[in-house]
């Protein structure tokens, strides 16, 4: 396609050509594949993670990045580089280690040295939850055993906390809170449902945990009673109507998708649609943009939030498509690329636009998020 009808290359497409903007603005894998590289500017070798983000921000980071290299091969050099350093150094510099319990487990649960899942645990459990789904996105696209490993290893730490003063099951926040919350519980999920699907050996292990953690799930009180879930329980169990926070609509349909792949079941999909729906209808504008209640000046964590749910939106859409999910993910992604990104190329909190407030590795990774369900939007 360089040579015109007549032979030449006429100014403009030799000046497209020249800078790529229009192939960047038309075409969702070269507008991730900026979007990539603009992370990158944050990749911090020595650290293993991004800086101006936080530790569990990095999991997110690395997860996207390992879904966009399932979804286009050309970025799977960057992706291998990443996996490899940050499972290389990532540990030496873990900048918020919180209480480190070093004891290894392996994954039959018994303390050991040859697994190396303490490196990534910080003992909160949704921090570790993140890292194993992360280990568990590299190990997709690279096949590389070690890093699945790493993942079965965080589970089985995990496994040591279930058990909470709500029903007897479930896992708290930490060691040391008696908080039951959403987050942690959905991860534990979703976290069991994906090593189902992927160990060769341990498949109904894991999705008895799986259904054990969404049949416990259910029966409390997280979903409240617009179907959209909140935060945590009260101490006495009761839903306690806190932030209807965007990831907590998003972990669960992922982790819901792999159950329903592992072990079928006629009830998980309509579940995670259900709650799809309430979430969308709660945290979407009226142009399918999602947004988070704390915007614009969301503290670092929730700035992450939303990129977990389309991220989590988009397994859902393969696996039970919906015309209102695709509008959604193309909406968002349509709207970060137009109305909220920075000379730089990097994105901030507010997908809708403009940019009023900090931009830094965690806004933009989040905003990716989108920019890589896109890619696979595109493909349906
Ligand atoms: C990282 O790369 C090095 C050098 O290629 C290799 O020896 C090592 O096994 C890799 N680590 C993982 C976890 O794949
Ligand atoms: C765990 O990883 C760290 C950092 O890569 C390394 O120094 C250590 O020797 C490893 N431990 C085991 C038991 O493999
Ligand atoms: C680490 O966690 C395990 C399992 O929860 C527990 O048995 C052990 O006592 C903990 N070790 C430390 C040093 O806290
Ligand atoms: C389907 O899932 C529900 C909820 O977890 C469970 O109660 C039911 O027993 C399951 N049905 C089958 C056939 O496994
Ligand atoms: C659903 O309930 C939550 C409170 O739990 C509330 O924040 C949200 O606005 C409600 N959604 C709708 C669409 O009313």
């Amino acid at each position: 396609m360089l040579f015109s009808r007549h032979g030449l290359l006429i100014p403009s497409v030799i000046s497209l050509l020249l800078t790529g903007s229009a192939f960047a603005d038309d075409d969702p894998r070269a507008r991730a594949r900026d979007a990539l590289n603009t992370l990158q500017g944050w990749y911090n070798p020595q650290s293993g993670i991004w800086d101006s983000c936080g530790w569990w921000d990095g999991a997110s980071c690395m997860n996207t990045i390992a879904d966009l290299a399932a979804l286009d091969p050309s970025v799977m050099d960057t992706a291998r580089y990443v996996f490899n350093n940050t499972f290389t150094v990532g540990p030496v510099s873990n900048p918020d280690p919180g209480p480190e319990n070093k004891t290894v487990y392996t994954r039959d649960n018994q303390p050991s040295t040859s697994v190396n899942a303490s490196l990534w645990l910080d003992q909160a459990y949704d921090d570790d939850g993140w890292w194993a789904l992360a280990w568990i996105g590299a190990y997709d696209v690279t096949k590389d055993g070690t890093y699945l490993e790493l993942a079965e290893g965080i589970f089985e730490s995990l496994v040591s906390a279930w058990g909470t003063n709500c029903g007897g099951g479930g896992l708290p926040w930490n060691p040391t809170s008696k908080y039951v919350n959403s987050i942690t519980n959905e991860l534990f999920l979703s976290v069991a449902a994906h090593l189902a699907n992927r160990v060769t050996g341990r498949k109904q292990y894991y999705v008895s945990w799986a259904q054990k953690e969404w049949d416990w799930f259910t029966a409390q009180a997280f979903i409240g009673a617009n179907g959209t879930i909140n935060d945590g329980l009260l101490d006495n169990c009761q839903n306690n109507g806190a932030t209807v926070w965007s990831y907590n609509q998003g972990v669960v349909l992922g982790g819901l998708v792999e159950l329903n792949k592992a072990a079928p079941n006629d009830t998980y999909l309509p579940a995670a649609n259900k709650i799809a729906k309430a979430a969308i209808e709660t945290l979407a504008d009226s142009n399918n943009v999602i947004h988070e209640l704390c915007e614009p000046q969301c503290l670092p964590d929730g700035t992450q939030f939303k990129g977990i749910f389309i991220r989590n939106l988009r397994m859902l859409q393969k696996a039970s498509p919906h015309d209102l999910y695709r509008k959604v993910i193309n909406s968002c992604a349509n709207n970060i690329w137009n109305n909220n990104r920075n000379e730089k190329g990097q994105f901030g909190v507010n997908w809708a636009g403009p940019i009023v407030a900090v931009v830094d590795a965690s806004t933009h990774s989040s905003a990716f998020d989108a920019l890589v369900a896109a890619v696979a939007a595109s493909d349906t």
